[in-house]
């Protein structure tokens, strides 16, 4: 047997629908449960397995039209996570009921059916909610928590009469139940998986509308929040009449409801028809919510309503294809928010942002194919990772780029109303891409699917003819001069001479001759293909007037200066080459151009901040952002755009990080009038509250902390102001910030963010070490439930540039429980060896440099 056949259930066992009950008790945390599930037995046998986890099964019983069996024994396998129920004798073919009646635990762990709190009438209340995904469902009651076991679900609930009940489907009726309880019965659900069943029980109030097509959208809140949600609801409503017009299949369910959960592990979960969100991937107070947590919100509606049709219609048939639904919801989300926003051209910030994630991800040795076999529980939360999400999308923007937008929708919709209400692998969409476009796909596409990694462009003899050669990137040089040769991945390929593109087709040989180098611009024109390319000085050189006057389109020149500091890291080319290029985007006036050339370095301040030449990098910074910061200032100019806005929040933080003065006074006064709870505009008020404690001490620091407590009820600005707990330069005060992280005013939700603050700042970084090796138990053991919590623990260390950190680092994992973070574990220490080489290789060369071309 391999080991898929081990982890999964039998296959001769399959459920058609589950009568599920559940009631809640709200005050001493715990739910009572029975279910009956219709199963098709298709081959005799004496034991039926379902999935259960910490259930208390107290009675199961299998019926066939009237004949009763009993099972003689049940037995639990905690590490299969499942239940067995043993027959006296076999039970022959057919169509059956079984009937379980089960007790369970609702956990504050964030997972299965579990509770979450909220302050109501200036007491704490409970709610109670679910998380299923990925293997969850069977904390809340036994089933075959598979996603191909697609079956009907026909939910009631048994709660306290001043609650409210949410589920995936309308409610049908409501009856009163016994005293003070009421039983509320929704409507079968369409045929689907486990993982995407829910229901939440507890005190809320909504906005409601109706879409163009007739579907009922409401959003729910906790008391007093319900006016936060009208953002959510016109752009929910939207965005539904979006994709129904889009994928041409109308959405099934004649409601959608999303519900803002005060303590949830990720940012939204797509259940059908009852979408949960992290409040602050939902709420937008008009007055005090920023602009970027505006799109945050968009983003993460059209996420997980496009997963309506991408995930919750069509299936993955297992887990090693998640990425057919995160990675097709991480690109649809940007189309629909482009469709229903285009002035915020959110695609120039896929560049900055998904494809940029996936680059660098997917230049570790520690990377993995898109489609990843995955087995156990562990495995399979382990791959919700940018790789799913971010490479997925960045593939399938390449795919569709080179399909053109008919094929490529034509191309959907063949494969939704092919397999809707069934399951998929990878090769059904391409065979649907293919057959409507009659290309190719599946050769090309599986390159970039089923292997990990992805190709490094070089360019060579720019006198006369062009040759392009390709192989592996790798961000790792070490990695990269031991590479062995491999197969060359089929790129489509677009090469511009400013004009339009005179090279358009698959390079999919190792080496590509181009007669007239006078033409050659830029390879990959929009950045549509998943590459690297390494620009040479001499190339280089040909670009910086074509930067400096900005005679590219914006994207393009976020490429160059993207891969100009990464194949520096990599020892391609000088870190120095690098720093140069950044000084020609001076005048540089795009949003997301600028996101690249901060973040590269910031990456480089990461890499110095201690040096006995880091002041320099410092002035260095400055000539590029102080004029910026300048330039936007800190008043919100009249219509101004989006992006601007974005902007300007942008500049004055970089300024500020790097020790502009005048930005730091302003922002500390207008801390001051935030104390006196004057108006300050929401888009400054993260650039405030970082500069006030990097800048800051003990008083400071109170005065957030206050901050925090008395936010309570407006996560977003909590979520603000615990980014900036971590920024002190005081060891002492980082350490009260950490003990703060894991105290009482901190969500667990939320005590990732400020330690991730603390442990990205060099100064915090010992601080926040030392803490997280002191306290891993308690860390360890409040977050190993699943869900990605714990990942952030470790992930934020992967600034650490010296030798000893990475052997204290792994001294410590090597004893230290790590179960369900191996990846993340040795992609960080991955990166740091490569941190550690490039401060090695460079550093000398940096501080030269830096001598010599930063005016004392
Ligand atoms: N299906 C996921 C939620 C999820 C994540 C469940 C991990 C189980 C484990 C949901 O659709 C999702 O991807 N949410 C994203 C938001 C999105 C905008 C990228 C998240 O929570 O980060
Ligand atoms: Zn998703």
């Amino acid at each position: 047997m391999n080991d898929l056949k081990k982890i999964k259930l039998p296959e001769h066992i399959t459920p058609e629908k589950y009568l599920l009950q559940f009631k809640p008790d709200l005050v001493n945390f715990v739910f009572e449960g029975n279910e009956t599930i219709t199963i098709h037995i298709k081959k005799p046998t004496r034991t039926i397995s379902l999935h259960s986890k910490e259930l208390e099964i107290k009675l199961a019983e299998l019926f066939l039209n009237k004949e009763k069996y009993s099972p003689i024994n049940i037995v639990y396998d905690q590490k299969a996570e499942t239940v067995t129920f043993l027959f006296k004798t076999s039970i022959r073919p057919g169509k059956y009921s079984l009937k379980i009646l089960f007790k369970g635990i609702l956990s504050d762990s964030m997972r299965g059916f579990y509770r979450s709190s909220y302050t109501h009438e200036n007491e704490r209340r409970h709610m109670a909610t679910t998380q299923f995904e990925a293997t969850d469902a069977r904390r809340a009651f036994p089933c075959f928590d598979e996603p191909a076991h697609k079956a009907i679900f026909e939910v009631s609930l048994v709660v306290p009469n001043h609650t409210t009940a949410i589920s995936n489907t309308i409610e049908t009726s409501i009856a009163e139940h016994q005293a003070g309880y009421k039983i509320i019965q929704f409507a079968p659900s369409p045929k689907m998986s486990t993982y995407l069943l829910a229901f939440i029980i507890g005190e809320f109030e909504y906005v409601e509308t109706k879409t163009k097509h007739g579907v009922r959208v409401r959003v729910y809140t906790t008391p007093g929040k319900k006016h936060q949600a009208m953002f959510a609801l016109k752009t929910a409503a939207d965005c539904l009449d979006f994709y129904d017009n889009y994928f041409d299949i109308p959405y099934p369910l004649p409601v959608l409801d999303l519900i803002a959960i005060p303590d949830f592990t990720s940012a939204a979960m797509e259940n059908w028809g009852a979408i949960t969100y992290r409040e602050t991937a939902l709420l937008v107070d008009e007055k005090n919510s920023s602009t970027a947590n505006k799109q945050w919100v968009a983003i993460v509606i059209a996420h997980e309503i496009a997963h309506q049709w991408f995930g919750n219609l069509v299936t993955m048939h297992w887990w090693t294809d998640l990425w057919l639904n995160e990675g097709f919801a991480s690109y649809m989300e940007h189309f629909a928010v482009d469709a229903l926003f285009p002035e915020w051209e959110i695609w120039k910030q896929f560049v900055s942002g998904r494809l940029n994630t996936a680059l660098n991800l997917d230049s570790l040795q520690n990377t993995h194919p898109i489609e990843v076999p995955v087995h156990h529980p562990d495995e399979i939360n382990e791959i919700f990772d940018q790789i799913s999400y971010a490479k997925g999308a960045s593939v399938i923007r390449m795919l569709a780029s080179y399909l053109g937008e008919k094929n490529f929708k034509n191309g959907l919709r063949h494969y939704l109303k092919k397999h809707s209400y069934k399951n998929t692998v990878t090769e059904d969409l391409w065979e649907s891409f293919e057959k409507i476009s009659k290309k190719p796909i599946k050769k090309i596409m599986s390159a970039w699917t089923k292997r990990p990694g992805y190709p490094l462009v070089t360019i060579t003899g720019l006198g006369k003819n062009i040759v392009l050669t390709q192989q592996r990137y790798y961000g790792n040089n070490q990695i990269n001069k031991k590479q062995q040769p491999e197969k060359p991945w089929p790129i489509p390929l677009a090469i511009t001479n400013n004009k339009n593109s005179f090279y358009n087709q698959l390079f999919e040989s190792k080496k590509l001759l181009l007669k007239d180098s006078k033409k050659l611009f830029k390879l990959n024109p929009g950045e549509t293909s998943f590459i690297r390319v390494v620009y040479e000085p001499e190339f280089l050189n040909r670009l910086q007037p074509i930067i400096i006057n900005k005679n590219l389109p914006a994207v393009d020149r976020l490429g160059i200066i993207r891969d100009v500091f990464s194949t520096a890291e990599s020892g391609l080319i000088s870190t120095t080459a690098a720093l140069k290029t950044a000084s020609w985007y001076i005048k540089e006036d795009e949003l997301v151009v600028w996101e690249e050339v901060a973040t590269n370095l910031q990456n480089i301040r990461f890499l110095l901040e201690g040096q006995d030449f880091y002041e320099l990098f410092e002035k260095f910074c400055l000539t590029i952002f102080a004029p910026l910061a300048q330039k936007y200032g800190w008043n919100k100019k009249r219509n101004e755009s989006h992006s601007q806005s974005l902007l300007r929040s942008l500049s004055l933080g970089q300024a500020g990080l790097f020790g502009h003065t005048p930005t730091i006074a302003k922002a500390k006064k207008l801390f001051s009038e935030i104390k006196k709870n004057k108006h300050v505009s929401a888009d400054l008020k993260s650039v405030i509250y970082n500069l006030v404690s990097r800048y800051g001490g003990l008083k400071e620091q109170n005065d957030l902390f206050q901050l925090y407590r008395k936010s309570a009820h407006m996560h977003e600005e909590q979520e603000r102001v615990g980014r900036s707990l971590g920024q002190f330069k005081n060891s002492k005060l980082i350490e009260k910030t950490l003990k703060f992280s894991m105290g009482p005013y901190v969500r667990p939700q939320d005590s990732p963010t400020l330690f991730a603050s603390a442990a990205r700042n060099p100064q915090g970084r010992p601080v926040a070490w030392k803490f997280l090796k002191q306290n891993w138990k308690k860390i360890y053991n409040r977050y190993n439930q699943g869900g990605h919590l714990l990942e952030w623990y470790i992930a934020s260390f992967k600034k650490c540039n010296t030798a000893e950190e990475l052997n204290d680092f792994r001294k410590f994992f090597s004893t230290a429980p790590h179960k369900g973070i191996e990846r993340v574990l040795k992609q960080t220490m991955e990166i740091i060896e490569s941190n550690i080489a490039w401060l090695k290789r460079d550093r000398a060369h940096i501080k030269n440099w830096l001598n010599q071309n930063v005016k004392e």
